[in-house]
């Protein structure tokens, strides 16, 4: 069988991951600690229960499945969290990855995929962010994972580890077919949030924000369909299978969208009423990342035919109403 291991599968975006890792005749191995992540989201392939940190589990489980490649998605991933709990952040996202990599490099798995952020530019005045801008990470998520980028480089000189990084933009939306979807508790992202406000499980949405230099004032960001994040996903793995060279990759539309749209957005896909109440900026945000690179298109094959926002906002809708794994 054709392993690949996934770390955080039984998240969001890994769980999609791993769904579409099946369809295309691989058998995900989801290790996860089930943290954040649950466990009817892992479908599609076993479960090991497991840390990052846990450097024995991991190799046992390298020792019993030989997975051809690592799919790492396991993170802590809340900008303002992360700005109040900077020690989490660097202990659970770069000491666990610094673990998983040394498992992953010594195992002799040597193809390895990497969900990194584009809010490792941070703010760079209005420019659409290519991967050769520079990194000014303005939150600690956002430097936990230029660090573990760092990280994956070194491994390359020292054991050929060769990587696919995606830097995501605003990951959004949900399998279109229902058996899965983004799922946080608490929920702290916008279109999420907005939608619960829509279904009356929430008062009201907070704006974080209105007097950032954009054109409504609100924070802008790009969106992009989870189901076309995990399609690049797959075309890194199979371009690494390849022989092809460690690359970074933006996965975003060049599309961006400020919040208050967003939220005229979800007002017209639901039909419902969506009180706003205007508040402070939340500690870590940027003002605007919007996706400037074609390279994934380019060199990938990588076309986002998903991520229409009223689309992502109707899938997410779907989803919300009919499928929580808790409810
Ligand atoms: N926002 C609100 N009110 C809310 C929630 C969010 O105004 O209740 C705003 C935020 O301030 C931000 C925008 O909506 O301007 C999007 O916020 P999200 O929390 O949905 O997403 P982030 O942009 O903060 O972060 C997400 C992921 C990160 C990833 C990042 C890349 O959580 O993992 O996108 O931009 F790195």
């Amino acid at each position: 069988m054709r392993h690949v291991l996934v770390t955080g599968g039984a998240g969001y975006i890994g769980s999609h991951a791993c769904k579409i890792l099946r369809a295309s005749g691989f058998t995900p191995v989801t290790y996860d600690n089930l943290s954040t992540g649950w466990r009817e989201a892992v479908r599609f392939g076993p479960l090991v229960e497991g840390e990052l940190s846990d450097r024995e589990k991991l190799d046992a489980t390298f020792a019993r499945y030989r997975p051809l490649a690592v799919l790492h998605f396991a993170a802590l991933s809340q900008v303002g969290e992360s700005v109040r709990r900077p020690g989490l952040y660097w202990r659970n996202n770069v000491e666990g990855s610094l673990t998983l990599i040394e498992a992953t490099a010594e195992a002799g798995c040597l193809n390895f995929v990497f969900s990194s952020t584009c809010a490792v530019y941070g703010d760079q005045d209005g420019v659409l962010l290519d991967e050769s801008c520079a990194l000014h990470p303005v939150s600690p998520y956002a430097s936990s994972k230029r660090a573990i980028e760092e990280i994956l480089r070194d491994f390359e000189r020292s054991h050929g580890l060769r990587s696919a990084i995606f830097r995501y933009f605003n990951v959004a939306g949900a399998d279109p077919e229902g058996e899965i979807g983004e799922f946080h508790r608490p929920e702290t992202h916008l279109i999420p949030v907005v939608l619960e406000v829509a279904e009356g499980r929430r008062e009201a949405v907070s704006i974080f924000g209105t007097d950032y230099p954009t054109p409504d004032g609100t924070c802008l960001r790009d969106y992009v369909h989870v189901m076309d994040v995990v399609e690049a996903h797959l075309l890194g793995l199979r371009r690494l299978e390849r022989g092809g060279e460690s690359r970074v990759f933006n996965l975003g539309t060049g599309h961006g969208y400020s919040v208050r749209e967003v939220i005229e957005q979800c007002r017209r896909v639901t039909g419902r009423p969506v009180p706003v109440v205007e508040s402070g900026r939340r500690p870590g945000d940027c003002a605007a990342l919007v996706s400037g690179s074609a390279r994934a298109r380019r060199e990938l094959g990588w076309e986002p035919t998903r991520s229409d926002l009223g689309r992502m906002i109707a899938d997410a809708w779907a989803w919300q109403q009919t499928g929580h794994y808790d409810s």
